[in-house]
């Protein structure tokens, strides 16, 4: 193999592992997609009821299966069901279209406590994508769930579980 071949083949290579990574990456996500969302560039945002939400996509259709088996994660830390206790997080039952930070009797980061905006499946969207991100300082020790389609099943689970269907 004399050199040019040889720096070929590499190219080829490196061609090869950087288009594997590609694959990785959510559709959307080349160097125009916007910035990802965080706690300060959320922005005003358009609350509606938990049925409204259910009723929207990509909630309507998610896979409520896999939106179960996703929130096994959450609910090593958190209680979903209604009275349900603190634990290493903050009990969530009624958190949609509350504020963040606002739970009685929860001991929150300062980063947390001094947040302010609502939970919509939109900051929850951010959120769960890149907490670390979204919130940087927060005390959730929870890397994320990276695959878009898990985090719209896991929020359509949470959207049911955790309110009475009421609001
Ligand atoms: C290892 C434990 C752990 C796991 C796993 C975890 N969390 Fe948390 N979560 C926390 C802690 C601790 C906080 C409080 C963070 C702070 O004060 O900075 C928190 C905060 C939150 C909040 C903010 C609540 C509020 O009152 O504003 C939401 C929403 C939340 N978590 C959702 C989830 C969801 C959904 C999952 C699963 C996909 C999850 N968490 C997984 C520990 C965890």
């Amino acid at each position: 193999m004399n050199t040019g071949s040889r720096l070929m083949a590499v190219a080829a290579l490196v061609a090869l592992v950087a288009g594997c990574g590609r694959q990785d990456e959510e559709p959307g996500g080349g160097p125009d997609a916007a910035p990802p969302l965080t706690a300060e560039t959320l922005g005003e945002q358009v609350v509606l009821s938990v049925t409204e939400y259910l009723a929207t996509e990509p909630y309507a259709s998610a896979d409520r299966v896999n939106g179960e088996r996703q929130a096994a994660f959450c609910r090593a830390c958190h209680s979903l069901e209604k009275d349900g206790p603190h634990m290493i997080g903050p009990a969530l039952y009624g958190f949609f279209g509350s504020k963040v930070g606002a739970r009685q009797g929860f001991e929150y980061s300062a980063v947390m406590r001094e947040a302010d905006f609502i939970w919509t499946p939109e900051a929850l969207d951010a959120w769960l994508h890149q907490p670390g991100r979204f919130m940087p300082g927060n005390r959730m020790v929870f890397a994320g769930v990276t695959d878009q389609r898990d985090r719209n099943d896991v929020i359509a689970h949470l959207l049911e579980v955790t309110s009475s269907g009421e609001h």
